[in-house]
C-alpha cells in the first residue's frame, strides 16, 4: 500500500509571471469588447423624439396659391448627423390653416409641381395629378399626398414627421 502526499510547492517566479500575463489578457480583453456590448446593448443616445423645424416665413403666402419651400434638416445616419435640404409644397388653407406636402409623388416617389394652368399638382412621370387638398384627381398615384405635420408660430411655418395620404 502506498500513499501519496502532495506536496504544495511555494508560488514560483514562473506561476506569478503567468498569473500576471492572464490577468493583461482579461483586462484587454475586456477593454476591447466593453465598447463592442455598450454598441450593441444600449439604445443610441440621441432619441426619436419630434422634432419641428423652421420651414420659413409664410406671411406672404396666398391663399391657394402653393409654394415650394426649402428648408434645412438633420437626418441620423447610423452614428453620423447629416445636415440636407429638403423641401415641402406649402398651402394656405385658411388664416389660420396651412398644410404642407411632402415632395414626393405617392406612385413611385418622383418629384411633382404645381401646375398653374390647371390649377393641381402635376407628377410628369406617369400623370398622376391631386388637388389642392391632396386628393389624387387622375393617374396610378394610389394615394393622396403625404403631408408634413405642422405648426405655426406667428407667421413662421415648422414642419414635424409625415403622416401617409389617405388611399384613393
Ligand atoms: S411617380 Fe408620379 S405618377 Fe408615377
Amino acid at each position: 500500500m502506498s500513499s501519496q502526499i502532495e506536496v504544495q510547492e511555494p508560488p514560483s517566479r514562473r506561476r506569478f509571471y503567468l498569473a500576471g500575463i492572464y490577468g493583461l489578457w482579461a483586462l484587454m480583453g475586456a477593454a476591447l469588447s466593453l465598447p463592442a456590448a455598450v454598441y450593441l446593448l444600449l439604445p443610441p443616445s440621441v432619441s426619436r423624439k419630434e422634432e419641428w423645424i423652421e420651414v420659413g416665413d409664410i406671411g406672404s403666402l396666398a391663399p391657394g396659391q402653393p409654394e415650394e419651400m426649402t428648408f434645412q434638416r438633420v437626418r441620423k445616419d447610423g452614428w453620423k448627423l447629416i445636415t440636407e435640404k429638403a423641401t415641402a409644397w406649402v398651402t394656405r388653407v385658411s388664416d389660420k390653416e396651412v398644410v404642407a406636402y411632402t415632395p414626393m409623388c405617392t406612385h413611385l416617389g418622383c418629384a411633382y409641381h404645381w401646375d398653374e394652368k390647371n390649377k393641381h399638382f402635376l407628377c410628369p412621370c406617369h400623370t398622376s395629378a391631386f388637388g389642392l387638398d391632396g386628393k389624387v384627381l387622375m393617374g396610378p398615384a394610389p394615394r393622396a399626398l403625404d403631408r408634413y405635420l405642422v405648426k405655426i408660430d406667428g407667421s413662421k411655418l415648422y414642419v414635424g414627421g409625415v403622416k401617409q395620404g389617405d388611399e384613393a
